[in-house]
């Protein structure tokens, strides 16, 4: 009698796990990996790090727009990633986290020479390029990648703005208007960038929904990339 109900239980708990790896199963397979490519320019899901450089090298996006809030800098996004930074600076402020604002955002071929040499200068070639990425290397060129502060809380484009209330909020939020914290905390290895809690990756709702759900962070993960640490 004990060894029935034990073999009862036994397969109603199988069963329970069967049911819950469909459930599972059911949100990744729903996700349609192929919608947007990872190599265009102009793809919302470009992968761009050390090893995969924007094609051409000096692209500019076309659809370059300068948002109006939280942007005291005039600077330029391109406009999928402007409509959904305006959503997230909005819902930041209005949960109590401060006007998340726009530090850095497109940057040129040319622009991010000045960048990555003014990083190697004052960091030297190591550290500088753990920092600055190389011209054609950079995500800002796509028009995707946003460097964002809260003026009135300082720490810009510092690792201390992982602590003030707009990183935190940031952290925790960024997801839900489609963007990911792309070089979070310990990912050097994988992206060759160090902790940058500043810089934000629009990549789409729907990548960042799938990215939340199966609780991985770091794009070259996300898609079988080899580790970029090097150019
Ligand atoms: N700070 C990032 C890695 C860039 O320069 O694109
Ligand atoms: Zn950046």
């Amino acid at each position: 009698m004990l060894k029935k109900t034990l073999g009862a239980m036994a397969t109603v708990l199988a069963l329970g796990s069967i049911l819950s790896a469909s459930v599972q199963a059911t949100a990744v397979e729903g996700f349609d990996t192929t919608q947007h490519s990872l190599t265009a320019a102009n793809s919302p899901w470009v992968l761009v790090n050390k090893k995969n450089p924007l094609n051409p090298k000096n692209y500019v996006p076309a659809n370059l727009v300068t948002p109006k809030q939280f942007n005291g800098g005039g600077l330029r996004l391109a406009k999928p990633a402007a409509d959904a930074f305006l959503k997230l600076a909005l819902a930041g402020k209005a949960a109590g986290a401060g006007s998340i604002s726009i530090a850095s955002g497109y940057r040129s071929f040319t622009r991010q020479v000045a960048v990555h040499a003014e990083d190697v200068k004052k960091f030297g070639v190591v550290a500088g390029e753990k920092l600055a990425a190389r011209p054609g290397f950079s995500e800002h060129q796509t028009g995707l990648a946003v460097d964002v502060w809260a003026p009135s809380q300082g720490c810009r484009i510092r690792v201390c703005f992982a602590t003030t209330k707009a990183g935190k909020w940031l952290k925790t939020n960024a997801w839900k208007y489609g963007f990911i914290i792309r070089y979070p905390d310990g990912s050097y290895p994988t992206t060759g960038y160090q902790f940058e809690p500043w810089h934000i990756r629009f990549v789409g709702v729907e990548l960042t929904t799938e990215m939340h759900a199966r609780g991985i962070t770091i794009l070259e993960k996300f898609w079988d990339y080899p580790a970029a640490p090097k150019y």
